[in-house]
């Protein structure tokens, strides 16, 4: 069955009556969603309301087209084949290393390709615990998403096995949803190895002080590791600038295609982490007894690479420099203000996370008196609404804030204030059908 009815016009002004326009920045959504085929689409003969772009972004048709490109004409093994078309698809390959690197601002042999933030964490988590010394610790917060959080925890249970008893330490966070850096000061000690901290947080939308963690991580002696999955689409990035030592992001929810994924490590790290994965390709030598690796990215990316999906992500960062991430920042801040504004005034919502649009993005996770989170989602899909619905990954923070789940509500640069309009009124729907 057909989840998508055919590409129809965007929401009709009579289906929206009612909703005052800010004309500058409604233009900038409605110029932006043009170029996103899906958003064109009505669910159940209503128009799509993408609200789950923390979930996964939709992609633009510059980025469908340079995949049907990529397959249609130089499709290939990458630094294997000593023929054209592979040397055009590696060559393909590696310019989008260095477009991402341009765009947070490392060197092209900074980056690793991997599947996605979860694979990133994880390819760090193993490499780093071989540096790990009994008695060490690894400060996370208690807002993590369980790719930066499962990872550690394991690592920290195995290591009880082998005798070094390596610590798991959360930063609280406050009432209003940002971390404690009284309690941080606390955690981050001389035993402290390494520090990994959500950029943004999935749930509560929550930005945190990177810089200010990174100084503290330093003078300790610590890694910092970003996970900026939740960032990156919708902030300037500048690795430098935030001072840490690994960033990891997807691919998915910054407009590109699914499977493919970065880790940024600072090159005098990489030099020392051994690898995750081996296999092909990720060799210097190999003989029966032993192996010797190549240097970095390449040390890290055994086996044939996602190449459609570098290629594609970076034509997603490309078209993402033109929009301009300072604009992309400005429009979402005031969309999310708005937002935020709508919600809280209505009764019976609880929004969680800092109540100041400029501390957040625009990810807004809230519940409604007496609806089950996955009860709303599913009213809210029948308007053609997409939101998500549960404990979002982050079962423990789920835990602090003393919920079972939420309704979140996730946006991007191509949502509109219609459609926090709809999503409101379609909140006030549900509300009289449960009262
Ligand atoms: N990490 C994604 C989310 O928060 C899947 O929804």
């Amino acid at each position: 069955m057909m989840i998508l009815d055919p590409p129809h016009q965007h929401h009709s002004p009579q289906e929206h009556d009612g909703e005052h326009k800010d004309e500058k920045h409604e233009e900038f959504g409605e110029r932006i969603r043009q170029d996103f085929p899906i958003l064109q689409a009505r669910v159940k003969n209503k128009p799509l309301i993408y609200l789950d772009s923390a979930a996964t972004s939709q992609k633009p048709r510059q980025v469908i087209e340079a995949l049907k490109k990529y397959y249609e004409e130089y499709n290939a093994n990458v630094h294997r084949g000593i023929y054209a078309l592979s040397e055009k698809a590696t060559m393909a390959y590696e310019h989008a290393r260095f477009i991402i690197a341009r765009f947070i601002n490392a060197e092209q042999h900074e980056i690793i390709f991997t599947k996605g933030t979860t694979e990133s964490l994880n390819l760090l988590a193993y490499s780093l615990s071989k540096q790990l010394k009994k008695g060490d610790n690894i400060v996370l917060t208690q807002m993590e998403h369980h790719s930066n959080l499962v990872p550690w925890q394991q690592l920290a249970k195995e290591s009880k096995r082998d005798g070094k008893d390596i610590e798991v330490r959360f930063i609280k966070i406050t009432g209003d949803g940002r971390l404690d850096m009284g309690h941080a000061r606390q955690c981050i000690d001389d035993s402290t190895k390494i520090v990994s901290v959500t950029h943004m947080s999935n749930v509560l939308g929550t930005i945190n002080p990177v810089q200010e963690l990174a100084s503290l991580a330093h003078e300790h002696g610590a890694l910092l590791v970003v996970d900026a999955a939740q960032s990156v689409p919708h902030m300037k990035i500048d690795v430098k600038e935030l001072g840490c030592d690994f960033l990891a992001f997807s691919g998915h929810k910054l407009f590109g295609p699914t499977g493919i994924g970065v880790l940024y490590g600072r090159k005098e790290l990489l030099a020392k982490l051994p690898p995750f994965l081996y296999g092909g390709d990720m060799i210097h030598e190999v003989r029966f007894e032993d192996s010797t690796f190549a240097d970095a990215p390449n040390k890290f990316e055994a086996g044939t690479p996602n190449m459609a999906g570098a290629i594609g992500l970076a034509k997603a960062v490309e078209y993402l420099q033109q929009i301009g991430m300072e604009n992309i920042t400005e429009y979402e801040q005031e969309l999310t203000a708005y937002a935020l504004h709508r919600l809280q005034e209505m009764e019976g919502i609880t929004v969680y996370g800092p109540p100041d649009a400029a501390a957040r993005g625009g990810v807004i996770s809230f519940t409604i008196a007496g609806i089950h989170p996955h009860d709303v989602a599913q009213l809210l899909d029948r308007d053609g609404i997409c939101v998500r619905g549960g404990h979002h990954c982050a079962m423990p923070l789920m835990g602090v804030l003393g919920i079972a789940g939420s309704v979140r509500a996730s946006l991007s640069m191509y949502n509109t204030k219609e459609d926090i309009g709809l999503l409101i009124a379609a909140i006030h729907k549900a509300q009289k059908m449960f009262s």
